[in-house]
């Protein structure tokens, strides 16, 4: 299956319906994915990017259909990982002495992933390559999100070829921004910011902001997952900027783990406490044992504050909690602020683990946490709800 995208490029890569976990359990794809792989067809050939490795066969068979093999001059790898370069083996068995154009970090990944001394061309942000009546040039873009990432820019017909970036994870054979519903495109754009790109927020501003310092006309961005953006561009990129810089709603977030209901209902009474002070405040709350961990970290990025509970349990803090806590380590979210609840029956560390853990990730905790003994009273279900009341007021 290929799509027309303008007059000299089609999508020859391969939309997957099926796929509910990516980068193993890292993340869920509700939606499934697409693995982007762009045919350029000027006075040269141009492949960018290839699919995941189960879909290698398919990949090369599909393309055949598109294009004699040998006519391929170049290969562009904006990126080494295996969603993106897994078909290359594959496709290089049939071209084994085509160009392969990438950063000298991606001959790293490459050469470490697949073992082959393959023809590689190292490229530098201003390469260029002449292609006929397109020009296309290279962007190093480190970090975004692995050292060896790079963008590709085609001048003529004016399309960024942004790899991971700008992507979703994101099944749709509608293929354009235009067409697909905006809400789930909406949800997936920020799903797939927060749980991939925030820890490399300052570099994706810097980045955003070098590109547009150089005033390139822009008609279509082409990620490398999810759907292609050619309708109000501006609008993901400066929803980009906004994510990269500090990103909080007017939201509050709750996220909890309960043996027998008493953190939860700690939870429910901290809400209460918030409604009395504002009871148009949005508060969501999340049972993280129960809810998609990529979902409640979704909404926590959102987030003003976010509020962790869990009981103690032989000493230490609920499976799933733990779980939340080491991904939001990773994630390096700013601008938020926290605190740490739950019950105990005897040793009661959680709240204090919690605490630390919320401060190892960065977050600003603006209290030193309530615990409560065995299940919560009406007495200190109030404490819980004075909580709650204190917490809001400190914002
Ligand atoms: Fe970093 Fe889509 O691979």
């Amino acid at each position: 299956m290929s799509y027309k995208i303008s007059e000299k490029v089609k999508w020859v890569g391969k939309i997957d319906w099926e796929l509910r976990n990516f980068h193993g359990y890292e993340y869920s794809t509700h939606k499934g994915t697409s693995y982007n792989s762009y045919l350029i067809r000027d006075e040269k050939t141009v492949l960018i990017d290839t699919v995941w490795r189960p879909f290698a066969d398919e990949f090369v068979e599909e393309l055949k259909k598109e294009i004699d093999l040998d006519e391929i001059d170049y290969i562009i790898m904006n990126h080494g990982e295996i969603d993106h370069s897994g078909a290359l083996p594959e496709l290089m068995k049939e071209i084994p002495g085509t160009p392969i154009y990438c950063t000298s970090s991606g001959v790293k990944s490459l050469k470490g992933h697949y073992h082959e001394d393959w023809n590689f061309k190292e490229v530098k942000t201003g390469d260029t390559l002449d292609i006929g009546e397109n020009t296309l040039t290279f962007v190093e873009a480190k970090m975004l999100h692995w050292p060896d990432s790079m963008f590709t820019y085609m001048a003529g017909e004016n399309i960024f070829f942004s790899n991971d970036a700008f992507g979703q994870h994101y099944a749709s054979e509608l293929m354009f921004n235009d067409l697909v519903d905006k809400a789930e495109l909406d949800q997936q754009s920020i799903k797939y910011y927060a749980n991939i790109l925030t820890p490399f927020s300052p570099l994706v501003k810097r980045k955003i902001n070098e590109i547009l310092s150089m005033n390139l006309p822009i008609n279509m961005i082409c990620p490398s997952h999810g759907i292609i953006w050619r309708e109000n561009l501006t609008q993901i990129v400066e929803r980009y900027l906004k994510w990269s810089d500090n990103y909080q709603e007017d939201q509050i977030t709750i996220v909890y783990d309960s043996m027998w209901h008493g953190t939860k209902r700690m939870a429910e009474a901290i809400t209460e406490g918030i409604k009395t002070v504002n009871k148009e405040q949005n508060i969501k709350l999340y049972n993280s044992a129960k809810t998609d961990k990529n979902d409640i970290l979704t909404e926590v990025f959102k987030s003003k504050l976010v509020l962790v509970g869990s009981p103690t349990i032989n000493n230490g803090i609920l499976f799933s909690i733990a779980g939340i806590l080491e991904m939001l380590k990773g994630l390096k979210f700013k601008n938020k602020k926290a605190a740490a609840f739950g019950t105990y029956g005897w040793s009661g560390e959680s709240v204090k683990i919690i605490t630390d853990e919320l401060k190892e990730a960065g977050l600003d905790v603006i209290n030193e946490g309530i615990k409560q003994l065995w299940n919560p009273g009406e007495e200190e279900m109030n404490e819980c709800k004075e909580f709650g009341k204190e917490i809001f007021q400190k914002l």
